[in-house]
């Protein structure tokens, strides 16, 4: 007797590979996010999202191309997480939002705006830091921050060089403390390297009117002069603080 041949193709090693990825695409982005996403395509800003450059826990951070070709970093803010309950302080302080947000949704945009906000005053007042291009709910788009598509690497895997190297990073920081801002959150993981170390991962920065900024700002003096006294590169920490607030 015949055997029965089955009507139903055999799934591709194609066709499971689509399945994986639209596995991955949907844990990456929840839907509101992938409709955000579709929108930015729609709208002629973004063309492609190319390859993720970075999975954290907070955010994920995407390689994208504009119509016109050029390099652009896309970073998502995840709503699952919990993370950004902790992070409340850093909101609540800040006058610029004072509003209660009521949302898990609300809170992780409020941070990605934070950081879009914070990413302007850098912009104005020449701080080393990535170019704020637009912020859509939980989604920033901004410079990509490297070189022939890729990015650049991060301070604590290349380690510091040089002496100057740590000057530009004060220098960075007396021009946002000027501005009125402060990073909160530096540490040899937010900052990348290319032709001078660039600031980034602004979401935690708060005004000087924040009750908490100045033990901010000292933290942050701390972080970044112990990390390159490690390596010899040694300046002190009272006559950083010093020159930063000067
Ligand atoms: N503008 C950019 N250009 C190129 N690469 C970037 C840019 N912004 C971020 N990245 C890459 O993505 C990584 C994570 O970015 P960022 O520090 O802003 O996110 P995060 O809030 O620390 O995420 P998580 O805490 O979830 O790890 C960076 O270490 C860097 O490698
Ligand atoms: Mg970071």
């Amino acid at each position: 007797m015949a055997r029965k041949v089955s009507k139903r193709k055999r799934p591709s090693k194609d066709d499971f590979l689509l399945k994986e990825r639209f596995k991955l695409e949907s844990e990456v982005f929840d839907r509101q996010t992938l409709l955000a996403l579709s929108k930015l395509i729609g709208k002629g800003i973004l063309s492609t999202i190319d390859y993720p450059v970075s999975t954290g826990k907070e955010a994920n951070v995407f390689r994208a191309t504009t119509p016109s070709g050029s390099f652009i970093a896309v970073k998502i803010y995840k709503i699952e997480t919990t993370h950004f309950m902790r992070r409340k302080e850093y909101l609540e302080g800040d006058p610029r939002f004072k509003k209660f947000r009521r949302t898990e949704r609300d809170l992780v945009s409020a941070f990605a705006q934070k950081e879009f906000k914070n990413l302007q005053i850098c912009e104005r007042a020449k701080v080393h830091a990535p170019q704020p291009l637009l912020q859509e709910k939980n989604i920033l788009l901004m410079e990509f921050l490297g070189e022939e598509g890729y990015p650049y690497s991060q301070l604590n895997v290349l380690g510091p060089e040089s002496i100057s190297q740590l000057k530009s990073i004060l220098l960075d920081m007396r021009r946002m403390y000027r501005a009125g801002l402060v990073h909160a959150d530096i540490s040899e993981y937010n900052i990348l390297v290319g032709p001078k170390p660039y600031l980034i991962d602004f979401g935690q920065g708060v005004v000087l009117s924040h009750p908490s900024a100045e033990k901010y700002l000292e933290r942050d003096v701390c972080n970044i002069v112990n990390y390159f006294a490690k390596f010899g590169f040694k300046m002190g920490m009272e006559e950083s603080l010093e020159y930063i607030k000067s």
